[in-house]
């Protein structure tokens, strides 16, 4: 079986049409053969397959397959047939009324519970699942119908491949060390007084010791990499309101892995008084008169980190010679609400990144991306010494918002940097810890930026992630600046102290 759509609907006439029903009919019957097959293969386009005159209604039923959709077929009749009308009858088509709208789609499975806006019912039966829409014009023209069939596809087809890993291919690998530790770092470093878990999940305070790790990891991002490739920097917003998630397609999947921000309702000191008085008298913090008293949530703490950042390129136009535009921002947390469970430093719901983001015309992004690599490879592999490896994963932007697979062009797509754990032994996961990202248009085209010349604008980002740097890195070389590599060495000087307990 194929899709199929079948539409009840009518016209509403300023008046009763029945004077012009033989035009009505003439006109149907052409349309059968012309306007409504046009862009379909032979014998596949729509049909009105039943019409009549009821009052000041025109009453037909619309089926089809694929190529041209029912509700593409009642809309593509509506003006020719208003100027018909109009001319010999004086007659308007005033709007129109969905009478019923059934859409059946092939599909192994059913798909179980779900609720979609405007679909009444969903069925299964026979490898097909039949929808049931309850939609009005407005919903037409603004083609909800075909973003319902568009979600269902992208179900029934998760539904199909969903048990499927991520994209992953080797691009390049480091050749293999010997590596002097096996310890978990993190827990190395919480006996060593380096840093202590934090009051919220997924969180640690960074202790003197390795906040100067940190600092000098940035250190050689900024000298070895940033400032030779010139890119200036910025302060990107921490908090990201639904509308910038919307723009970067983030809004589509987000939502497990996001912390989420409300507002109070009022600052009206008055208004919060019962919930002051509450823990003054009882020493608990009443959650659930905060819930009344805070808004719907406007969005979430940053999450990817450059999404901010393109409200400041938003609707303008940039001389063609900005560009290729570089610019970078270590201005504060990420935050992701990860799976439950006991994680090292090495997968927390806070974290520190340094992120890199680039624009430019196709061609400048993409040999700014290669500049990038050769640039990060300096540092593994003459800085830090490590053992690690690159790979061409999902990208990014498309795994954030749910999906997996590799993006269609074999340019854009993201690149994960790996590293063996010593601790996790041969046959322990690699952890991932930094990516090069080719993103195409899309952020250009989501928040309408523009390049004077008119070329196509594209761009580029890589997240350094300070967290995973360390695990990384600690879990190679170790705790012991005697056995790191001297460039890293020179550059941290003595640690220093912690801070002492009894
Ligand atoms: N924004 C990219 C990401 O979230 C790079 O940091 O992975
Ligand atoms: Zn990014």
């Amino acid at each position: 079986m194929e899709l199929q759509f079948k539409l009840k609907a009518s016209f509403k006439t300023s008046a009763d049409a029945s004077g012009a029903k033989d035009l009505i009919g003439a006109y149907f019957d052409e349309a059968n053969q012309g306007i409504l097959t046009r862009g379909a293969p032979e014998g596949q386009g729509a049909r009105i397959v039943e019409w009549g005159l009821e009052g000041d209604r025109i009453n037909l039923t619309i089926e089809s397959g694929k190529h041209v959709r029912a509700h593409d077929a009642l809309l593509r009749l509506r003006k020719p047939l208003a100027t018909k009308l109009g001319k010999d009858f004086h007659i308007g088509i005033r709007g129109i009324d969905v009478g019923s709208f059934v859409i059946r789609i092939p599909s192994e499975k059913p798909l179980g519970e779900i609720k979609i806006p405007y679909v009444n019912s969903m069925d299964y039966g026979d490898g097909v699942i039949t929808l049931t829409l309850e939609v009005e014009e407005a919903e037409l023209d603004n083609r909800v119908p075909d973003r319902i069939l568009t979600l269902m596809e992208d179900k029934i087809a998760a539904q199909t491949y969903g048990g499927k890993a991520e994209h992953w291919s080797l691009l390049w690998e480091s050749e293999k060390k010997v590596h002097r530790f096996s310890e978990d770092p993190t827990i190395e470093m919480q006996k060593r007084g380096w840093l202590k878990r934090g009051a919220s999940r997924g969180q640690w305070i960074h202790g003197p010791q390795s906040t100067r790790l940190f600092r000098v990891f940035e250190k050689i991002v900024i000298e070895e990499l940033l400032d030779p490739l010139g890119y200036r920097e910025m302060i990107f917003p921490k908090l990201v309101p639904w509308d910038v998630w919307k723009k970067s397609g983030h809004a589509k999947g987000v939502y497990p892995e996001i912390y989420y921000i409300c507002p109070p309702k009022t600052r009206d000191p008055k208004y919060w008084e019962d919930v002051i008085d509450y823990y003054k008298v009882t020493h608990e913090v009443p959650t659930a008169m905060i819930k009344e008293k805070i808004g719907d949530p406007i969005g979430g703490m940053c999450y990817a980190q450059c999404p901010p950042f393109w409200v400041y390129l938003q609707g303008e136009t940039i001389p063609t010679n900005e560009f290729p535009l570089k610019v970078f921002d270590h201005s504060g947390t990420s935050h992701r609400y990860e799976s439950g469970g006991i994680h090292g430093m090495e997968r927390v719901d806070e974290f520190h990144r340094i992120e890199i983001v680039w624009a430019g015309t196709p061609n400048q992004v993409l040999s700014h991306s290669k500049e990038l690599q050769e640039k990060y490879k300096r540092i593994f592999n003459n800085i830090l010494e490590l053992e690690w490896r690159k790979a061409w994963v999902t990208p990014w932007f498309m795994a954030q918002e749910g999906m997996t697979g590799l993006s269609e062009g074999k340019d854009i797509g993201t690149i994960d940097y790996e590293a063996p754990l010593p601790y996790r032994g041969e046959e322990g996961d690699w952890l991932e810890f930094q990516n090069v990202s080719v993103n195409g248009n899309k952020y250009p085209s989501g928040f309408n930026v523009k390049c004077q010349s008119g070329e196509e604008l594209w761009s580029g980002c890589s997240g350094v992630g300070l967290e995973r740097w360390a695990s990384v890195f600690l879990a190679q070389k170790g705790l012991d600046p005697e056995n790191w590599p001297n460039e890293v060495r020179e550059r941290v000087g003595e640690l220093p102290k912690g801070i002492r307990f009894l």
